[in-house]
């Protein structure tokens, strides 16, 4: 076995159990570094490979007056998003990954991956990263160590988790999701040095689910290296979370105080870069005094019933990865205290003095930058400062709205699920659900237009069930069984559902303001849970009407307005039930009776409405 790095002296070594070191001497022998270092997440090793880091050009540290212990990394132009496409999911059997994954045989797929690994570390450092997904302590969590030679992904880690030390302390001797993972840098002299070293041509990330093991090559960003995010706490989780009775969901989770001191917490399900960070960091409008809205988790919710049968959610993370075009002081200023300190940013523009910059942060675009690709900028250059799918990562404790719970070993009781994609045209700005069976249809049947967030085409809507198309590791219908089953199993499930912030009129312009003012529909949804809301049976759900929303304080928003956020075009709508329909046809084999039922009373109440269904004609029936 290779020792354990030095650590600092009044810490001691790092203890790995049997299992550990033979793994770890194992993935040594393949990958062929030059030498192994054991994470233990302290200070010092952080500084460590910070300055190596800006040492070879990986990292500029930003100025210390305006971003304290900051710094921007600029990645390879090749490699600036999840490759969904280059994701695969390695069963014993096909039919457990379902058709919407890419499946290989775990076997065939062992061969390819031992040739690519085979060597691959050479002349650079692999460390040993222990982490753990959840609160320190709690019988919610579970540990995973990732082996990897970027230190980006180290550092990145240390913000994204409880990473070193204490992880290692908690794992003992149990089992561990084992995470592989290589930048897969070509390895001829000269190349070796880059600041972003990845593979231009050569992506896999690949995961194992009974095996719970995690193998990533070629890339060093987000979710395609920071294993213990999209790999671990989604796609190994949620196999996991299945065969022991809990859910691993692309959710936010948030706390909302009314004037009373009554605490409502909700998680929401939006595909990537839809808004959840935003929704979970929300501040509520001058008008809502007494009113408050805190963070308990803005990616990911490991969801498990309760002893009283309540569900209950943790945060497995302990740090954002946040979209940073559009996040300004106006829209999210939580997450801009969040990232005012001790964050790494990731292809964001540079300013003259050092600090960061990206499109819609101020009003007004900066006279000159340097742009994601290190290449001087003005704001008539017609090239983006920021690329898209920009991010910061910073400590989850840097957000001044995070909820007192939100490291509760036990979870907080979750009282509604709320789904949400982005859609131009045809979803109202928000319904609720019949029931448990019409609320995961909703969440099952979600459409959302495809974002940077993921490499592949921008625009085009796609049925993200969940927002878990991408993040599901089994068959999918495998999952609407298993949501069905968690309601079957409780009297009281939490309340669904559905949300649109981003219908747009003719013009193509967002018909709702968003952001803050998402408040209004927070409070109804709130109050609804409660009992306390007025709604009315529309074709896709209940509906609030104009009056069962707040407007206290709201300029712009006139009930012509709402109207049109809230109409139903039901010849449009019978397209989508069709729509719909094609994702049932792909998983038709295993697809729970309910959802064809759910369908058909969707249809049917199309059929009896209205041609354009709108509150004021609602209620009654076609004459
Ligand atoms: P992932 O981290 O990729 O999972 O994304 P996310 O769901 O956390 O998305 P995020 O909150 O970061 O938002 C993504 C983009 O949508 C940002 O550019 C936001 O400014 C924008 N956005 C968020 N909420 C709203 C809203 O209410 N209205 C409008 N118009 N845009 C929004
Ligand atoms: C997403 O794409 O949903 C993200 C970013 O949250 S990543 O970690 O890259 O998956
Ligand atoms: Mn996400």
């Amino acid at each position: 076995m290779i020792a354990p790095a030095p650590t600092p002296a009044h810490s001691g070594p790092m203890v790995p159990s049997a299992k550990l070191a033979r793994w770890v001497d194992k993935m040594t022998a393949l990958c062929a570094p030059e030498s192994v270092v054991w994470c233990d997440g302290s200070e010092e090793e952080n500084q460590r490979l910070l300055d190596g880091m800006i040492a070879s050009g990986t990292l500029i540290r930003l100025n210390s007056e305006k971003r304290p212990n900051s710094f921007l990394a600029r990645s390879d132009p090749s490699d600036v998003a999840r490759v969904e496409d280059r994701t695969f999911i390695c069963s014993r059997i096909k039919e457990d990954a379902g058709p919407t994954n890419n499946w290989r045989d775990p076997k065939a797929m062992k061969e390819v991956l031992a040739r690519l690994f085979s060597g691959c570390m050479r002349g650079r450092t692999m460390f040993v990263v222990p982490f753990c997904m959840g609160p320190l302590g709690s019988p919610l969590s579970r540990i995973g160590v990732q082996l990897t030679d970027s230190p980006y992904v180290v550092v990145s880690m240390r913000i994204m988790a409880r990473m070193g030390r204490a992880a290692l302390e908690q794992l003992g001797d149990d089992d561990f999701v084992a995470c592989l993972h290589s930048v897969g840098a070509p390895l001829d002299p000269g190349d070796t040095d880059v600041p972003w070293p990845c593979n231009r041509e050569n992506k896999y990330i690949v995961h194992f689910p009974e095996e719970r093991a995690i193998w990533s090559f070629g890339s060093g960003y987000g979710g395609n290296a920071l294993l213990g995010k999209k790999c671990f706490a989604l796609r190994i989780a949620s196999t996991m979370a299945r065969e022991e009775g809990w859910m691993a969901e692309h959710m936010l989770i948030l706390g909302v105080e009314d004037p009373t001191g009554e605490k409502t917490y909700l998680a929401g399900a939006f595909p990537s870069a839809c808004g959840k960070t935003n929704f979970a960091m929300l501040i509520p409008p001058e008008s809502y005094s007494g009113w408050k809205v805190t963070t308990v988790g803005d990616d990911i919710a490991w969801i498990r019933p309760g002893p009283d049968g309540r569900l209950y959610a943790i945060n497995p993370e302990a740090g954002y990865f946040g979209v940073a075009p559009g996040t300004s002081a106006a829209t999210n200023p939580n997450a801009m205290a969040a990232c005012s300190a001790n964050t790494i940013f990731t292809n964001v523009a540079l300013t003259p003095d050092g600090d960061v910059w990206w499109e819609d942060m101020t009003h007004e675009p900066p006279p000159e930058l340097i742009d994601w690709q290190g290449q001087p900028w003005t704001p008539s250059c017609g090239r983006r400062a920021a690329h898209p799918n920009a991010r910061f990562t910073c400590p989850a404790c840097q957000n001044p709205g995070i909820d007192p719970e939100w490291e509760n070993p036990r979870g907080v009781p979750i009282s509604a699920f709320v789904f949400g994609g982005r859609r131009n045209s045809l979803v109202p700005l928000v319904f609720q659900a019949f029931n448990w069976s019409h609320g995961v249809y909703l969440g099952a049947t979600m459409g959302s237009e495809m974002t940077a967030a993921a490499a592949g085409t921008i625009g085009q809507v796609r049925r993200d069930p969940m927002a878990m198309l991408p993040f599901c590791g089994y068959h999918m219908a495998d999952y609407f069984n298993h949501w069905l089953n968690i309601g079957r199993h409780n009297p009281n499930p939490p309340r669904i559902f559905h949300v649109n912030w981003f219908r747009k009129d003719s013009g193509g312009k967002f018909l709702w303001p968003g952001f803050r003012e998402n408040m209004r529909v927070l409070e109804w949804i709130v109050r609804r849970v409660h009992g306390r809301a007025y709604a009315i049976e529309g074709p896709l759900g209940w509906m609030p009407r104009h009056e069962d929303i707040n407007w206290e304080g709201a300029d712009s928003l006139a009930e012509e307005r709402f109207a049109e956020l809230m109409a139903v075009d039901c010849e449009g709508w019978k397209g989508e039930a069709l729509s719909q329909g094609e994702l049932f046809l792909k998983l038709y084999d295993k697809l729970p009776k309910e959802f064809l039922l759910e369908r058909d009373l969707l249809i049917s109440r199309l059929w009896r409405s209205p041609q354009f269904w709108n509150l004021s004609s609602g209620g009654r029936p076609p004459r």
